[in-house]
């Protein structure tokens, strides 16, 4: 299963920048990486190039997501959205941390290298290492014949098209769905329903025009961003499957703005992080319509009595925040792939207003290669 790059891909199609083109791709992106693969009659995913029998899939007792930068954050939700729907025990780690601390590599462990370009230096080699160990190392991988693609025994392909901007949007994103798609399949051969199963293929059915309304929301984004370009550093604060979005959306105003920022769990703020909280510290709050939605209120509530900023992503708005990007809800299982998109447009934007190079930020490369 391979999908063809046109060389218009690497055109900039109108936009200014690749990222914001790439940004705008999305439910192009999305709906590639779902084509030929659900089976409405199971309520289940096929992935061809998994490599991986049922009754394998089975045995599977523990999985180990490696991966680094914004492919490490994409494996922190994939590890949630597995143990959630396949009720097997999962977490994500750099791959780097993985390879230096001489794990116990576990046969009844399944391993997953995560990358966009297949080639990053620290992944390949953890794959490496745990191929010479006799582990089954799986990979989600979006460049085709790369070679993580090709050092590991099967995997997932991300198809978000040739990515050029050195940060991370589509990519991301097809690879968060592309571990939705991994976890439905592990779970209908393990224990979730049919009807669990339909919901999550309804789920990400609505995703690319979801993704589509939300990308009519740049204007509004925009003039937000415009109110909290000056900051000098900024807190991101989500819980359970927030937390992953907040990490991803600070690594981009980061990696783009060069705006510190810091991404916490909102349950550790009182823990340490309230001290900072003040006027000039702005938060950039993920607060989804789920189980927690209490529980994230309150911290936001924290934050306020501090007379600290809030710009809250949510379902709803949210009276505590100064400002709230309102993004359509999905099932809570998939909500953190359509919260990570307007954050992308605010770092974007945010950037933009300061005068940053988009596309090719200081001091990053696009793959790193070397160690
Ligand atoms: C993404 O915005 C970053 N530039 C960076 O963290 C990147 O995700 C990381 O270097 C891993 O790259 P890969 O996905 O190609 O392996």
């Amino acid at each position: 299963e391979t999908v063809e790059w046109e060389a218009a891909s690497y055109d900039m199609g109108g936009h200014d920048t690749y990222m914001h083109k790439e940004i705008s791709e999305q439910p192009d992106a999305v709906d590639r990486v779902l084509r030929g693969r659900i089976d409405d009659r199971f309520s289940t995913v096929h992935l061809g190039g998994l490599n991986l029998d049922p009754r394998e899939a089975r045995t599977i007792r523990r999985i180990k997501i490696l991966g680094c930068g914004t492919s490490y954050h994409a494996g922190l939700i994939g590890a949630s959205l597995i143990e959630g729907m396949a009720r097997i025990p999962a977490d994500a780690e750099p791959a780097s941390e993985f390879r230096y601390r001489n794990p116990v590599v576990d046969p009844d462990t399944l391993y997953i290298a995560v990358s966009q370009s297949g080639e990053t230096y620290d992944v390949l080699a953890a794959v490496q290492e745990l191929k010479r160990k006799g582990a089954r190392v799986l990979g989600v991988v979006n460049v085709v014949g790369s070679a993580i693609a090709r050092e590991a025994d099967g995997g997932v392909y991300v198809h978000a098209g040739p990515e050029v901007c050195v940060v991370s949007t589509k990519c991301f994103t097809n690879t968060v769905v592309a571990f939705a798609l991994l976890a439905l399949h592990l779970g209908r051969i393990r224990d979730l329903s049919v009807t669990d199963g339909k919901r999550i293929i309804e789920g990400l059915r609505k995703l690319p025009a979801q993704i589509e309304e939300i990308l009519k929301s740049e204007d509004e984004i925009k003039q937000i961003a415009a109110e909290y370009a000056g900051a000098q550093s900024m807190m991101f604060i989500g819980r359970v499957r927030g937390y992953p979005v907040a990490l991803e959306a600070s690594l981009k105003l980061k990696e783009i703005s060069y705006i510190h920022a810091e991404a916490y769990p909102a349950s550790e703020l009182k823990h340490g992080p309230l001290a900072l909280i003040e006027p000039a510290l702005p938060t950039v709050a993920i607060v989804p319509d789920d189980d927690l939605l209490e529980k994230n209120r309150a911290a936001l509530e924290e934050i306020k009595a501090r007379s600290g900023r809030i710009l809250a992503v949510a379902h709803q708005p949210q009276a505590k925040a100064d400002h709230t990007i309102v993004v359509p809800k999905n099932e809570d299982e998939l909500d953190p792939i359509l919260m990570g998109i307007p954050l992308q447009l605010f770092a974007y934007h945010t950037a933009l207003a300061m005068g940053r190079d988009i596309d090719k930020p200081r001091n990053l490369a696009k793959s790193v290669t070397v160690e």
